[in-house]
């Protein structure tokens, strides 16, 4: 049998990079995790060996130290690289730009290097809805609105990153795919992995998990006073595992262009609130929560046009917003029950 093709998997012990890892592992893929574990922990590295009953190779440490990156790639023959490694709140990208345009960019821009020096051409960067901006709000959002002002310093790393990829495309033999995430929520359907953010949950459905555990008092939803039908915002929650699929097809997408950018959503907005009472009605249990003040750099409504990854792509979101509801909820359950943090 052919030697199955090697990934670099960048965050691979993140949300959606261990789902991801998992997806690669199921068509066949090598998939090699690198992470520094700054939001993550790497007792999900066995969860994946759980789920998959293969052993992934998992390199602990940090991109912006070149020695060690150029150490990993001196040790494989990788056929293609996934990104997700970097940080991701928007709120704490507004009290901490400098701490995000270093991790995030210097992160890319050392591993740019490595897939020069090493040729290898295949990228899959996981980037974001939020490069839209505020000016595209409200709308569906499709690939081929201009990208707008990122309403965060999360955002304009994105945008950013994007953008020097384009550059270095339109000069090399580099081919990224870029994929911009709405809201991935959820967990495996074995709820034997899913979200496991360090400390207090900046999204809000692990906030409301842990809530409904009682790790939380009670969730804050952040603002009611938005331009939207109940007041709360408005996002396009899509569910995780729909979300990795989508990165293991980009490996194989056949490019007519010197890159490709594709939206991850399922094209329908859910508003907080919404997504509170979706919570009660699927898990059967009521969950406490207040209304606070808005929270800096969110706006009203993103939610997405997908039609674009459905064509190029031959990729459907499979699961809907109350089969990620109830895997998140099984995954918190199971992670307390067993005690992984
Ligand atoms: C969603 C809504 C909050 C917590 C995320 C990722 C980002 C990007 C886009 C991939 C907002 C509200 C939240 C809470 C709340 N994804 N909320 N109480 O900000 O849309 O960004 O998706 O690249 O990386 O972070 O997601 O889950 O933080 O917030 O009311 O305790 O829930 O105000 O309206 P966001 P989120």
């Amino acid at each position: 049998m052919s030697e199955s093709k090697e990934i670099l998997v960048t965050g691979g012990t993140g949300f959606i990079g261990s789902h991801t890892v998992v997806a690669l592992f199921e068509q066949g893929y090598t998939p090699v995790i690198l992470d520094n574990c700054s939001n993550s922990t790497p007792s999900i590295v066995k969860q994946i060996s759980l789920i998959t009953g293969k052993e992934c190779t998992f390199y602990l440490g940090d991109m912006r130290d070149k020695a060690f990156l150029k150490s990993v790639f001196e040790k494989h023959s990788f056929e293609g690289v996934i990104h997700f490694a970097a940080f991701k709140a928007v709120a704490e990208s507004v009290e901490k730009p400098l701490y995000y345009y270093d991790n995030n960019l210097t992160s890319l821009i050392n591993l740019l290097g490595c897939l020069e020096e090493f040729q290898v051409n295949k990228i899959v960067f996981s980037s974001s809805c939020t490069v839209y901006g505020v000016e595209n709000s409200l709308k569906p959002l499709n690939e081929e609105m201009p990208v707008g002002k990122p309403n965060s310093p999360y955002g304009w790393t994105k945008w950013m990153a994007e953008q020097m990829l384009i550059d270095i495309a339109g000069k090399t033999d580099l081919r990224p795919v870029f994929l911009r995430y709405f809201n991935p929520i959820g967990a495996h359907v074995s709820g034997k992995l899913g979200e496991l953010p360090l400390g207090p949950p900046n999204n809000v459905l692990p906030y409301i998990t842990q809530t409904a555990a009682g790790l939380r008092k009670e969730l804050t939803i952040f603002g009611k006073d938005y331009d939207t039908p109940d007041g709360t915002c408005v996002r396009d929650y899509i569910h995780v595992m729909d979300v990795a699929k989508a990165h293991v097809k980009s490996l194989s997408y056949s490019f007519d262009s010197t890159f490709e950018v594709f939206n991850l959503g399922t094209g329908k907005g859910t508003s907080v609130l919404e997504l509170v009472q979706l919570f009660e009605k699927v898990t059967g249990k009521p969950l406490n929560y207040q209304f606070g003040p808005r929270r800096s750099g969110d706006v009203d409504a993103l939610f997405a046009d997908v039609s674009k990854a459905k064509k190029f792509l031959n990729w459907n979101t499979e699961r809907t917003i109350e089969d990620a509801i109830l895997d998140a909820w099984k995954w918190e359950q199971y992670r307390l029950e067993n005690e992984i943090s």
